[in-house]
């Protein structure tokens, strides 16, 4: 083996985690996310130990661009990465984004497998290599810290792999990650392939090798610690594994695996691993992408044991059915927080160990809803208060407001709504239609008010928490043709007819915000798109 101790950084027992969240992650449909969301995650991926955090695409659209090098420019700790393709253009761009980050790095990417090269490339195995070398060179003179990935790496043939490999090596790259880009290998064949550069190319010594696998097989996460433990010290992954397709490998997974099964793998993360599940509730909640109830480790299940049997083991000894606890992932060990008689002091308390950080107006607003809330219903819970922060978070100026709805429905009935709805100018408009439905009815009355037409493209209630005074939480998508964009909107109520209402404003208003800013997302350029 040619593993050489690692030229730079931390011990070759340590395993970096590079999050691909605002990255790859973002590439998922219905995961875009705004600069001030962007920010918001970054800090939490930075806060919580992410060694690097892969910021996005900078030469993929100007929204791109910026929240790499808004990301770049305040955080600290995590190195902060910009993806290019291995051209002047992608390269100048990335290093524009990201030099003022106090740890920069460039990550370029080619692909090497005989069908990329064939049909997307239309180059040979030595153009490959010349674009390699000159990208990752192009790179290095700007940069300390350069990345290099053979995309679609699991398909390449493995003597030309070692070939790139070490061409990358010796042009300057001090990090190879090998991608398994459409998720095809199996955990034995990932490992090897990670084991033969090891072994094989020569100056590996000089280079962290990387992992970095899709889950269109469900093995992303199985197949990235298979390339631990044949010498990988990187791993790229994404939170509750978003991702491209099926997704990325779950970070939260691989690291309660290195963490749980530590004799095994002999390495460690530098993962505050308590800031996972908040990660994860915060990821979901501006995203809107649920995770689902069996999840390992940030499921809503993950720690619930419903068997007679197992709850009887676990009251004798938790260890019984239990490998790691809620409260080292960071789960809440009590769900039932607060109620109506719940002062200022317990809410901070509680939002502060929930991982969230608020200004002190956001914080008051938060308080009014939260004694609103308490109100309506008896108990309040995590769920209930994450919903509550999360409506303070968004940066959509809200130029149109619901002020009042009424709908009729019913067995018989024409389903009618009537909304009245201010106007950005401040003026209060009404209107009425009807529909197929209250909330159908709904849509269409908004949309005679602000003039703003769009396709749904998505709807989903789901109750926030348990009991018939839950929350309902309403998030949709609405496509704009003209834009080729969509624009997601989020609500909660204990009135899901108002929560239908108030999360279709406020898509409304996230169009009316792009469309004021006057650019729209490109949607050329994205790795996987023909690049
Ligand atoms: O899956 C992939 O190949 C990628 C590369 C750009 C690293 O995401
Ligand atoms: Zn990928």
């Amino acid at each position: 083996m040619n593993a050489d101790p690692t030229p730079q950084g931390p011990p070759p027992d340590r395993v970096r985690i590079f999050d691909t969240t605002l990255r790859d992650g973002e590439q998922s449909p219905g995961a875009s996310m705004n600069l001030r969301e962007k920010l918001e995650i970054a800090r939490t991926l930075a806060s919580m130990g992410v060694d690097v955090i892969e910021a996005g695409f900078p030469i993929a659209s100007q929204g791109d661009f910026e929240a790499v090098r808004g990301i770049a420019a305040e955080i600290a700790g995590s190195s902060v990465c910009g993806l290019a393709r291995c051209n002047d253009r992608d390269i100048d761009r990335a290093w524009e984004a990201v030099q003022y980050a106090q740890k920069p790095r460039i990550h370029v990417f080619l692909a090497t497998s005989p069908i990329h090269r064939e049909f997307k490339l239309r180059m040979s195995r030595e153009q490959v290599v010349e674009r390699a070398v000159a990208g990752v060179k192009r790179a290095v003179a700007l940069c300390e810290d350069v990345e290099f990935s053979p995309e679609d790496a699991g398909r390449t043939e493995p003597e030309f792999l070692r070939e790139v490999i070490q061409a990358a090596i010796d042009a300057g790259a001090s990090t190879v990650n090998i991608p398994d880009t459409v998720g095809y290998l199996l955990p034995h064949q990932y490992g090897a392939m990670i084991a033969d550069l090891v072994a094989n190319v020569p100056n590996i010594g000089r280079a962290i090798v990387s992992t970095h696998c899709h889950d269109d097989l469900g093995l992303a996460v199985a197949n990235s610690l298979a390339g631990v433990q044949a010498g990988a010290r990187q791993v790229e992954c994404t939170i509750n594994g978003i991702g491209e397709r099926a997704g990325n490998a779950a970070l939260e997974e691989i690291v309660m695996a290195i963490k749980v099964q530590r004799a095994e793998f002999g390495v460690d993360t530098a993962i505050k691993t308590e800031r996972l599940y908040p990660a994860s509730r915060m990821l979901t909640s501006i995203t809107g992408l649920t995770v689902q109830r069996n999840k390992a480790i940030v499921g809503r299940n993950a720690f619930a044991h419903e068997s007679g049997i197992h709850q009887d083991g676990m009251l004798k000894n938790r260890s019984t059915y239990e490998i790691m606890r809620p409260q080292d992932v960071g789960v809440p060990q009590t769900d039932l927080v607060l109620g109506k008689h719940s002062g200022r002091h317990a809410l901070r308390d509680r939002i502060v160990e929930m991982g969230y950080t608020l200004a002190d107006e956001q914080f008051e607003a938060v308080f009014n809803d939260f004694k609103a809330l308490a109100d309506k219903k008896k108990e309040v819970y995590d769920e209930d208060l994450s919903v509550l922060v999360d409506k303070q978070r968004g940066d959509v100026p809200a130029s149109w407001k619901l002020v009042s709805l009424h709908t009729t429905a019913g067995r018989g009935l024409l389903p009618t709504a009537t909304v009245a709805i201010q106007r950005p100018d401040g003026e209060i408009v009404q209107d009425a239609a009807i529909g197929d439905g209250p909330v159908d009815a709904i849509f269409k009355a908004v949309e005679r008010v602000t003039g703003v037409h769009a396709d749904l493209h998505e709807f989903v209630v789901r109750s926030v928490t348990q009991g018939k005074d839950a929350q309902g939480e309403v998030t949709l998508e609405l496509a704009v043709e003209s834009a080729d964009a969509s624009f997601r909107g989020r609500a909660a109520s204990t009135d899901i007819i108002e929560a239908s209402a108030l999360a279709y404003v406020n898509a409304v208003n996230a169009i009316t915000a792009k469309a004021a800013r006057g650019h729209a997302r490109e949607v050329v350029g994205r790795p996987g798109a023909g690049v």
